[in-house]
């Protein structure tokens, strides 16, 4: 049992393991919820677009266990790679894991000092480039579209007017300044989000993710997804509304416990929301 993954019961319980069956974790992270689906017998091909992520999971020495270092919106590519045209069922924790808000180098925490990166793989877009070279509007609109931030505007002024800026901390000083300090929470905690969503194409990614889970889920197999915030969690119900082959079991999204919210705080937004793939169909 690993204690920081999130919704781990529910997901697992929902994903409906089957010994010898063949599973996707999407997003590998600290392996938790790979280890749950291991120890109920089933076979998991793990993605994970961080090498650190594959690195450390590598160490573990688990078997019936597939590491992939990719994107997973490269899911059915990869799968087709290892000879697998179908699976029985794909889970996703999206996001950032700990590890990454943990490692300062990283970039993606406001309240630790480290380079603007925030790039969850090996990508070239880090978040200085887009902080330190992007027009004030094209800023302005990234920090409204992907971190419903009112202030988008005035913060994209003052990140421009403030230029270079080398550091997770000065960001967070620049937006405190634009916005004055009077808010409850950190005032940089959503355009921090709406980099982070930014530099790593998140809805993008969740999308061909979506569309890779109706191609090669078998009928009866589960898709389900943690998500972690609106924008997320909209892009997962509308997908899973529209779609002709995967049909919601979940109206209401399942929600982590209070006490497991009072344990972990990163679990207080998740979301998880689960499909499966209705019968007949595949060519
Ligand atoms: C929240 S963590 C997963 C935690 C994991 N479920 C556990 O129990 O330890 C999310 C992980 O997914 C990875 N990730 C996020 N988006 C990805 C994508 N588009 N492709 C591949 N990996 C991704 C991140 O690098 C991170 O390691």
């Amino acid at each position: 049992m690993n204690h920081t993954s999130v919704l781990y019961r529910e997901a697992l319980d929902w994903l409906a393991v089957r010994p010898g069956g063949v599973y996707v974790d999407a997003t590998l992270g600290g392996a938790g919820h790979t280890q749950g689906i291991l120890e109920r017998g089933g076979r998991v091909i793990a993605f994970d677009q961080d090498p650190e992520a594959i690195a450390r999971a590598e160490e573990l020495g688990l078997a019936n266990l597939t590491l992939v270092e990719a994107n997973f919106r490269e899911l059915v590519p990869e799968l087709q790679r290892r000879g697998l045209r179908q699976v029985d069922g794909i889970l996703a924790d999206l996001g950032v894991s700990s590890f990454h808000f943990d490692d300062a180098r990283r970039g993606f925490s406001y309240q630790q000092e480290g380079p603007l990166d925030m790039r969850m793989g090996t990508g070239a877009l880090t978040a200085a480039e887009v902080v330190n070279s992007y027009p004030e509007e094209e800023i302005a609109e990234i920090l409204y579209r992907y971190g419903e931030e009112p202030r988008s505007r005035r913060i994209a002024r003052f990140i421009v007017e403030n230029r270079p800026i080398v550091t997770t901390t000065q960001l967070a000083e620049v937006i405190r300044r634009a916005t004055g300090y009077r808010e409850a929470g950190h005032p940089a905690r959503k355009t921090f989000q709406a980099l982070r969503i930014y530099v790593n194409d998140e809805l993008g990614a969740l999308e061909a993710l979506l569309r890779g889970a109706e191609e090669v889920l078998k009928p009866g197999g589960r898709l389900v997804i943690i998500s972690f915030h609106s924008l997320e969690d909209r892009l997962v119900k509308h997908f899973l509304r529209d779609s002709s082959v995967l049909k919601p079991l979940t109206k209401k999204p399942i929600t982590p416990s209070e006490s497991e919210q009072r344990a972990n705080p990163r679990a207080r937004s998740a979301k998880l929301r689960v499909a499966e793939r209705i019968d007949g169909g595949i060519a």
